[in-house]
């Protein structure tokens, strides 16, 4: 209702009578809601750590969740000298844009193997005048420029985890309108991807530098043996202010 009348929430008055144009439109998109379509593809944006994304289909709708992963990377980068970040799985980007937007001195890499979100994340960051960030289109660490090996103090990555064979039981929200790939790595504990980003992230990571992987809480031992094989330490799990994810930290 605030979207169609253009204010908001809180200044929608209750005994304002529609007119027929925003009846007709205010209907229409009920119809959408109610057929499971989400919010921000309704309204077309979304408000992450106080930013506006657009949201377009074809990529994935960020989560409030990764906020708490912008908090925690964020806080790593802001101790060290010329901060530089890598956002594996970035989406549209809103854990990259967020991070280079409040640590303004750290140099932001975000990369996807989907062209397209790579393009919503660059058309995001251009227009939310976020300089310090650059997206790449490849498979992991397969497009960042290697003459940041050895040089990045913070690896992030909210990869697609849910298990194969559970993506059917997802609401129809995420189902129905989220690429699947941006849902699952189509293996039997959706631990794959993060295990080979685990593996391969060491040799990126400064010396102290830390990866950050948000997982489900029913993932959390799972996940964190997947760190530990893979040479990680100090490995902890941290909790935002949603009960969806977690984010296990661990230093490489
Ligand atoms: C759960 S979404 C998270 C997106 C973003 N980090 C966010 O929080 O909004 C997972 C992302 O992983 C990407 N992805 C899947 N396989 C990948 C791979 N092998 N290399 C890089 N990205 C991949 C998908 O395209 C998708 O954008």
């Amino acid at each position: 209702m605030a979207h169609v009348l253009g204010v908001e929430e809180e200044d929608i008055d209750p005994r304002e009578r529609l007119d027929a144009r925003r009846r007709k439109r205010f209907d229409e998109l009920i119809r959408r809601r109610a057929g499971g379509e989400p919010m921000a593809h309704i309204l077309g944006y979304m408000e992450f750590r106080d930013l506006r994304f657009r949201i377009r289909p074809g990529a994935f709708v960020p989560r409030q969740s990764s906020e708490f992963t912008v908090v925690q990377a964020a806080r790593r980068l802001r101790g060290r000298r010329r901060p530089v970040m890598v956002d594996l799985a970035t989406g549209i980007g809103p854990i990259a844009t967020a991070a280079a937007h409040e640590v303004p001195r750290a140099r932001v890499h975000g990369t996807d193997i989907s062209a397209d979100a790579v393009r919503q994340a660059r058309a995001n960051a251009r227009e939310l005048g976020v300089r310090n960030v650059t997206f790449h289109t490849g498979d992991l660490f397969g497009a960042v420029p290697g003459g940041l090996k050895g040089q990045v103090d913070v690896i992030t990555i909210h990869a697609p985890y849910v298990p194969r064979d559970e993506v059917e039981y997802l609401p129809l929200e995420v189902r129905g309108f989220e690429p699947e790939h941006t849902l699952t790595d189509y293996s039997d504990l959706g631990l794959d991807l993060l295990g080979r980003a685990a593996a391969e992230g060491r040799e990126w990571l400064r010396p102290g530098g830390w990866l950050l992987s948000e997982v489900s809480p029913d993932r959390v031992r799972a996940a964190r043996t997947v760190m530990r094989a893979a040479g990680y330490r100090d490995l902890r799990s941290t909790r935002g202010w949603t009960d969806v994810t977690r984010v296990l930290v661990g230093r490489g």
